[in-house]
Protein backbone atom coordinates (compact mmCIF):
# COMPACT_ATOMS: atom_id res chain seq x y z
CA UNK A 1 0.00 0.00 0.00
CA UNK A 2 1.90 3.26 -1.17
CA UNK A 3 1.84 5.23 2.47
CA UNK A 4 -0.49 8.16 2.17
CA UNK A 5 -0.79 10.88 4.40
CA UNK A 6 -3.83 10.28 6.92
CA UNK A 7 -5.83 13.12 8.48
CA UNK A 8 -5.14 12.99 12.52
CA UNK A 9 -8.91 13.69 12.55
CA UNK A 10 -9.60 9.69 12.17
CA UNK A 11 -7.64 9.47 15.25
CA UNK A 12 -10.54 6.85 17.10
CA UNK A 13 -10.05 8.24 20.71
CA UNK A 14 -12.20 11.11 21.27
CA UNK A 15 -11.45 11.29 24.51
CA UNK A 16 -7.55 12.41 23.52
CA UNK A 17 -6.42 13.60 20.79
CA UNK A 18 -3.56 12.44 18.03
CA UNK A 19 -1.72 15.63 19.70
CA UNK A 20 -1.87 15.01 23.35
CA UNK A 21 -1.53 10.93 22.42
CA UNK A 22 1.81 12.11 20.52
CA UNK A 23 3.48 13.29 23.90
CA UNK A 24 2.53 10.50 26.01
CA UNK A 25 5.63 7.84 26.16
CA UNK A 26 5.33 4.62 24.23
CA UNK A 27 4.48 2.67 27.53
CA UNK A 28 1.37 5.44 28.39
CA UNK A 29 0.54 4.76 24.52
CA UNK A 30 0.46 0.77 24.71
CA UNK A 31 -1.95 0.96 27.61
CA UNK A 32 -3.93 3.65 25.99
CA UNK A 33 -4.26 1.84 23.05
CA UNK A 34 -5.19 -1.65 24.99
CA UNK A 35 -7.92 -0.32 26.85
CA UNK A 36 -9.54 1.72 23.25
CA UNK A 37 -9.22 -1.83 21.40
CA UNK A 38 -11.02 -3.38 24.88
CA UNK A 39 -13.90 -0.62 24.53
CA UNK A 40 -13.77 -0.80 21.09
CA UNK A 41 -14.02 -4.75 21.05
CA UNK A 42 -10.93 -4.74 18.87
CA UNK A 43 -9.47 -8.69 19.35
CA UNK A 44 -5.98 -6.99 19.93
CA UNK A 45 -3.52 -9.65 21.97
CA UNK A 46 -3.67 -10.16 24.81
CA UNK A 47 -1.10 -8.70 27.94
CA UNK A 48 0.41 -12.27 28.33
CA UNK A 49 0.90 -12.54 24.89
CA UNK A 50 2.40 -8.99 24.44
CA UNK A 51 4.76 -10.30 26.96
CA UNK A 52 5.57 -13.60 24.95
CA UNK A 53 5.94 -11.28 21.78
CA UNK A 54 8.97 -9.28 23.55
CA UNK A 55 10.53 -12.28 25.34
CA UNK A 56 11.33 -14.22 22.04
CA UNK A 57 12.20 -10.92 20.03
CA UNK A 58 14.48 -10.29 22.76
CA UNK A 59 15.73 -13.38 22.79
CA UNK A 60 15.89 -13.87 18.72
CA UNK A 61 16.66 -10.68 18.03
CA UNK A 62 15.41 -10.72 14.41
CA UNK A 63 16.01 -8.52 11.51
CA UNK A 64 12.97 -8.86 9.68
CA UNK A 65 9.50 -10.13 11.04
CA UNK A 66 6.51 -10.31 9.40
CA UNK A 67 2.68 -10.09 11.21
CA UNK A 68 -0.23 -11.21 9.48
CA UNK A 69 -3.75 -8.83 11.13
CA UNK A 70 -2.36 -5.40 11.83
CA UNK A 71 -5.81 -4.40 13.18
CA UNK A 72 -5.40 -1.18 14.54
CA UNK A 73 -1.32 -2.11 15.07
CA UNK A 74 -1.32 -2.80 18.73
CA UNK A 75 0.53 -6.28 18.39
CA UNK A 76 2.33 -4.13 15.65
CA UNK A 77 3.55 -1.35 18.06
CA UNK A 78 4.59 -3.88 20.52
CA UNK A 79 7.15 -5.78 18.04
CA UNK A 80 8.96 -2.67 16.35
CA UNK A 81 8.78 -1.15 19.54
CA UNK A 82 11.32 -4.33 20.57
CA UNK A 83 13.04 -4.42 16.92
CA UNK A 84 13.99 -0.54 16.57
CA UNK A 85 16.52 -1.65 19.57
CA UNK A 86 18.69 -3.81 16.89
CA UNK A 87 17.38 -2.01 13.74
CA UNK A 88 15.19 -4.26 12.89
CA UNK A 89 12.28 -4.13 10.34
CA UNK A 90 8.32 -5.24 10.56
CA UNK A 91 6.36 -5.93 7.71
CA UNK A 92 2.45 -6.01 8.32
CA UNK A 93 -0.83 -6.14 6.47
CA UNK A 94 -3.72 -6.48 6.74
CA UNK A 95 -7.42 -6.97 4.44
CA UNK A 96 -9.61 -3.83 6.14
CA UNK A 97 -8.75 -0.72 5.08
CA UNK A 98 -9.76 1.21 7.75
CA UNK A 99 -7.86 -1.17 10.65
CA UNK A 100 -4.82 -0.36 8.28
CA UNK A 101 -5.48 3.27 8.74
CA UNK A 102 -5.65 3.24 12.08
CA UNK A 103 -2.29 1.13 12.48
CA UNK A 104 -0.56 3.50 10.52
CA UNK A 105 -1.67 6.30 12.82
CA UNK A 106 -0.85 4.48 15.80
CA UNK A 107 2.72 3.80 14.80
CA UNK A 108 3.13 7.28 13.81
CA UNK A 109 1.46 8.37 17.14
CA UNK A 110 4.69 6.32 18.88
CA UNK A 111 7.13 7.68 16.41
CA UNK A 112 7.90 4.08 15.16
CA UNK A 113 9.34 4.13 11.78
CA UNK A 114 10.56 0.42 10.63
CA UNK A 115 7.25 -1.08 10.06
CA UNK A 116 6.03 -1.34 6.33
CA UNK A 117 2.14 -1.57 5.98
CA UNK A 118 0.41 -3.69 3.49
CA UNK A 119 -3.58 -3.86 2.38
CA UNK A 120 -5.17 -6.48 0.86
CA UNK A 121 -4.89 -10.63 1.84
CA UNK A 122 -1.64 -11.16 3.12
CA UNK A 123 -1.64 -14.41 1.33
CA UNK A 124 -1.30 -12.33 -1.85
CA UNK A 125 0.41 -9.41 -0.50
CA UNK A 126 3.10 -10.92 0.70
CA UNK A 127 6.02 -12.69 -1.86
CA UNK A 128 8.57 -15.10 -1.68
CA UNK A 129 10.86 -12.18 -2.41
CA UNK A 130 9.79 -10.62 1.12
CA UNK A 131 11.52 -13.00 3.21
CA UNK A 132 12.97 -15.06 4.11
CA UNK A 133 11.58 -13.81 7.63
CA UNK A 134 13.64 -14.77 11.34
CA UNK A 135 9.92 -14.45 12.91
CA UNK A 136 6.62 -14.67 11.63
CA UNK A 137 3.54 -14.18 14.03
CA UNK A 138 0.28 -15.17 12.82
CA UNK A 139 -3.08 -13.59 13.94
CA UNK A 140 -5.45 -13.12 10.88
CA UNK A 141 -8.85 -14.48 10.13
CA UNK A 142 -8.79 -17.80 12.40
CA UNK A 143 -10.20 -20.21 9.87
CA UNK A 144 -7.12 -19.89 7.57
CA UNK A 145 -4.41 -20.05 10.41
CA UNK A 146 -3.60 -23.16 8.50
CA UNK A 147 -3.02 -21.60 4.91
CA UNK A 148 -0.94 -18.48 6.92
CA UNK A 149 0.77 -21.10 8.64
CA UNK A 150 1.74 -23.20 5.32
CA UNK A 151 2.60 -19.95 4.03
CA UNK A 152 4.38 -18.86 6.69
CA UNK A 153 6.85 -22.35 6.47
CA UNK A 154 7.61 -21.27 3.34
CA UNK A 155 9.00 -17.57 4.11
CA UNK A 156 10.72 -18.52 7.02
CA UNK A 157 14.42 -18.50 7.85
CA UNK A 158 16.10 -21.71 9.09
CA UNK A 159 16.35 -20.93 12.31
CA UNK A 160 12.88 -18.72 12.19
CA UNK A 161 10.02 -18.56 14.78
CA UNK A 162 6.30 -18.63 14.08
CA UNK A 163 4.13 -17.72 16.75
CA UNK A 164 0.39 -18.25 16.56
CA UNK A 165 -2.45 -16.59 18.63
CA UNK A 166 -5.28 -17.93 19.53
CA UNK A 167 -5.09 -21.05 19.02
CA UNK A 168 -7.58 -22.37 21.56
CA UNK A 169 -10.20 -19.93 21.43
CA UNK A 170 -11.96 -20.51 18.66
CA UNK A 171 -11.63 -24.77 18.19
CA UNK A 172 -13.87 -25.11 15.34
CA UNK A 173 -12.38 -22.44 13.50
CA UNK A 174 -8.76 -23.79 14.19
CA UNK A 175 -9.43 -27.12 13.63
CA UNK A 176 -7.99 -27.84 10.27
CA UNK A 177 -4.72 -25.68 11.98
CA UNK A 178 -4.26 -28.62 14.91
CA UNK A 179 -4.90 -31.07 12.02
CA UNK A 180 -1.64 -29.40 10.14
CA UNK A 181 0.26 -29.32 12.76
CA UNK A 182 -0.56 -32.71 13.95
CA UNK A 183 0.77 -33.63 10.45
CA UNK A 184 3.48 -31.85 10.31
CA UNK A 185 4.40 -32.84 14.08
CA UNK A 186 8.28 -34.59 12.43
CA UNK A 187 9.29 -30.97 11.54
CA UNK A 188 8.38 -28.46 14.23
CA UNK A 189 8.88 -28.02 17.98
CA UNK A 190 6.38 -26.29 19.74
CA UNK A 191 4.47 -25.22 23.06
CA UNK A 192 1.75 -23.35 24.19
CA UNK A 193 2.12 -20.63 26.55
CA UNK A 194 0.74 -21.98 30.02
CA UNK A 195 -1.86 -19.06 31.51
CA UNK A 196 -2.20 -17.70 28.32
CA UNK A 197 -5.89 -17.26 27.83
CA UNK A 198 -5.70 -17.21 24.10
CA UNK A 199 -3.32 -20.25 24.45
CA UNK A 200 -0.41 -18.86 22.52
CA UNK A 201 1.96 -21.24 20.52
CA UNK A 202 5.41 -21.09 19.55
CA UNK A 203 6.98 -23.24 16.76
CA UNK A 204 10.86 -23.43 15.76
CA UNK A 205 11.82 -25.82 13.39
CA UNK A 206 13.30 -29.41 14.09
CA UNK A 207 16.66 -30.08 13.25
CA UNK A 208 17.59 -32.63 10.43
CA UNK A 209 20.17 -34.52 12.92
CA UNK A 210 17.20 -34.27 15.84
CA UNK A 211 14.28 -36.22 12.96
CA UNK A 212 16.56 -39.39 12.38
CA UNK A 213 14.90 -42.02 14.10
CA UNK A 214 16.66 -44.09 16.92
CA UNK A 215 16.97 -47.74 15.81
C1 LIG B 1 -7.11 -10.62 15.68
S1 LIG B 1 -7.03 -9.23 14.65
C2 LIG B 1 -5.33 -8.74 14.74
C3 LIG B 1 -4.98 -8.13 16.05
C4 LIG B 1 -3.59 -7.57 16.10
N1 LIG B 1 -2.59 -8.56 15.72
C5 LIG B 1 -3.28 -7.10 17.51
O1 LIG B 1 -3.00 -7.96 18.37
O2 LIG B 1 -3.31 -5.88 17.74
C6 LIG B 1 -7.11 -9.99 13.07
C7 LIG B 1 -6.96 -9.05 11.88
O3 LIG B 1 -6.62 -9.84 10.74
C8 LIG B 1 -7.19 -9.25 9.61
N2 LIG B 1 -7.23 -10.28 8.56
C9 LIG B 1 -8.05 -11.36 8.47
N3 LIG B 1 -7.75 -12.08 7.39
C10 LIG B 1 -6.71 -11.47 6.77
C11 LIG B 1 -5.95 -11.75 5.60
N4 LIG B 1 -6.21 -12.81 4.83
N5 LIG B 1 -4.95 -10.90 5.27
C12 LIG B 1 -4.69 -9.81 6.03
N6 LIG B 1 -5.38 -9.51 7.16
C13 LIG B 1 -6.37 -10.32 7.52
C14 LIG B 1 -8.54 -8.74 10.09
O4 LIG B 1 -9.02 -7.71 9.23
C15 LIG B 1 -8.22 -8.28 11.52
O5 LIG B 1 -7.97 -6.89 11.55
Amino acid sequence: MAKKTIPKKFWADRNISFEEMQKKSRTEIFAILKQFGEKQNIPNISWIGVNVLQFFLQLQKPKKVLEMGSANGFSSCIIADQLEKWDGKLLTGDVSEPSLESAQLNAEICNLQNIEFRFGNILQTIKKEDGPFDFVFIDAQKSWTHKFFMFAETLLSENGIIVVDDTQKFPDKMKSFHNHITREKDNWNWFTVPESDDAIMVFTRKKRENKKEVL
